[in-house]
């Protein structure tokens, strides 16, 4: 099931499409749906009024009209009412996603609209289009690579967005820029839903590097024996368990100015978690294939970064292994040391991310002169409870970096929420034989923030730092139409804005 996207400065008469769709706010009046009457003559003003459809958020309604022996579908689509003076981008991406998700389901094959005027929004139009164009591509995604059912399947859908605006030479840009950011998000979302049998560790890598020669980044890679005699004792301990090699991928994209400042991404790469020997009872396991999704996110993230350009300089590292059972598997008491020579008490093997990132932050951030580095993982189950699904968790002791990550958050509608990040939660990680322990103390009950603690261990050269609990965000995000099932592909808009808006 595929969608196609276009842009054109034809009217919705000329596109001539087999659905079109009329996007009205809940001050609506004839004038804004009149485009119907230049395709059919049909008495919309008593359709929507019979249908009581007012314009709310999350409304849509279809009517179906026979012209010259063909069927025309319209949507009408609700797009809310005005606060503060301007249209709700969230309404537009959710009206967006019920619109696509629709067509797909009575299985149209061609569908138009004409985009709105992004400042209703607040927006500018190139902004507006790239979102427009990046939602349209998101909401289209579905995870089908194992259906063999085909003949129930929906038929690739091809969307046209009209345009006729002045500034349609900026808006073509932003819609150009949309594409790229849907690929990367769709790309994340097949690797998180790939069965984690097919998705190993030399798989993610290779892809990478695949993907780094396709646009121009470059590309290292460290296999298990490299990754040993660096002493990252925490990716190889965890790799431990598995016959599978682990990899820790390395991306970097130049910016063309020689003065750019340089951000760092690192992944969190579990291609499965099973808990290792502290293994998880059978309902936590079930969607452990999703623990690689940090990594998948700064992948994917810097991919489309090298597409964009933007004008900072971008190194992301990808910590990838899986976590399960074997003869020499990590037991609960093992005692590890990191690449930055600090030392922790293995408690529990379920803790496993933290001893992946702290190789992989505590690399990123010695070798490399940061200017901010920002932490991506499926980190800990307590976070699902603190913030729940439509946001990512946030963890930082910088307001600055923090900021910069939330508001590339609330741009991108990859939203962030803040917790506390107070050193009083610090003392949850001591431990009486290592620097420090894998699990915080029970009396400190909260799990994302201790687990972040642990994190901060290993930021050296006193990079401002912020960590991304996704664990909440990546995967099953309920009632948001442009997500469906499975993964989300969260973090990876957020970064590309973050890197986008960069200013130093
Ligand atoms: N990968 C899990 C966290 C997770 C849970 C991600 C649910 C997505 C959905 C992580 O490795 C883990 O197992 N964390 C433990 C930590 C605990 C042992 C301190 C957890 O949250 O239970
Ligand atoms: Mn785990
Ligand atoms: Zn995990």
């Amino acid at each position: 099931m595929k969608i196609q996207m276009a842009w054109s400065p034809k009217s919705l008469q000329e596109l001539a499409t087999q659905s079109v769709a009329i996007l009205l706010t809940e001050d609506f009046t004839p004038a804004d749906y009149a485009a119907v009457s230049t395709i059919v003559a049909t008495d919309v003003a008593t359709f929507l009024e019979h249908k009581k459809f007012k314009g709310c958020a999350g409304s849509m309604v279809t009517l179906p009209v026979i012209h010259e022996k063909k069927t025309i579908k319209f949507f009408f689509v609700g797009l809310g009412k005005k606060e503060d003076g301007v249209l709700n981008i969230e309404t537009y991406r959710r009206a967006l996603g019920t619109l696509i998700t629709t067509a797909q389901a009575k299985h149209l094959e061609s569908l138009s609209f004409v985009m709105p005027a992004a400042e209703q929004f607040g927006l500018e139009s190139a902004f507006f289009a790239q979102q427009t164009g990046s939602i349209l591509e998101i909401a289209g995604y579905k995870y089908d690579a194992h259906v063999s059912k085909k003949a129930d399947a929906p038929a690739d859908l091809a969307v046209t967005v009209s345009y006729q605006g002045s500034d349609a030479t900026q808006a073509v840009k932003g819609f150009d820029a949309g594409h790229i950011i849907a690929q990367a998000v769709n790309r994340e979302r097949d690797w998180v839903n790939t069965p984690p049998s097919r998705l190993t560790p030399t798989h993610i890598a290779d892809m990478a590097q695949e993907l780094a020669q396709e646009h121009g980044l470059q590309c290292t890679i460290f296999d298990g024996k490299k990754i040993k005699e660096l002493g990252m004792e925490g990716l190889h301990g965890v790799s431990r368990g598995s016959h599978q090699d682990p990899r820790f991928v390395i991306l970097e994209y130049k910016a063309k100015h020689a003065d750019a400042q340089t951000i760092g991404f690192v992944g969190k790469g579990i291609t499965f978690d099973s808990g290792g020997l502290s293994i998880k009872p059978a309902d936590s396991m079930e969607e452990m294939k999703e623990d690689m999704a940090g990594a998948g996110s700064v992948i994917n993230s810097i991919v489309a970064l090298a597409q964009l350009q933007p004008n900072v300089n971008i190194v992301a590292v990808a910590a990838i292994t899986e976590n399960l059972i074997g003869p020499d598997a990590l037991k609960p008491g093992d005692i590890l040391k990191f690449y930055n020579g600090k030392t922790a008490e293995v408690r529990n093997t379920d803790a496993e991310g933290r001893l992946v990132l702290a190789d992989a932050l505590s690399y990123v951030t010695k070798n490399y002169k940061l200017d901010a580095v920002i932490d991506i993982a499926t980190l800990t189950g307590a976070c699902i409870y603190a913030v729940g699904p439509f946001f990512s968790a946030l963890l930082s002791d910088n307001p600055k970096l923090s900021d910069l990550v939330k508001a590339a958050g609330e741009r991108s509608g990859d939203k962030v929420w803040a917790l506390p990040f107070t050193s009083d939660f610090k003392t949850a990680i001591k431990s009486e034989v290592a620097d420090m322990q894998n699990i915080g103390n029970r009396s400190i009950a909260a799990g994302t923030i201790t687990a972040a603690w642990f994190l901060h261990e290993f930021v050296e050269n006193k990079t401002p730092w912020v960590h991304l609990d996704i664990a909440s965000s990546a995967y099953n995000v309920p009632n948001i139409s442009y997500y469906r099932s499975g993964a989300t592909g969260s973090s990876v808009r957020l970064l590309i804005d973050l890197a986008m808006n960069w200013k130093a």
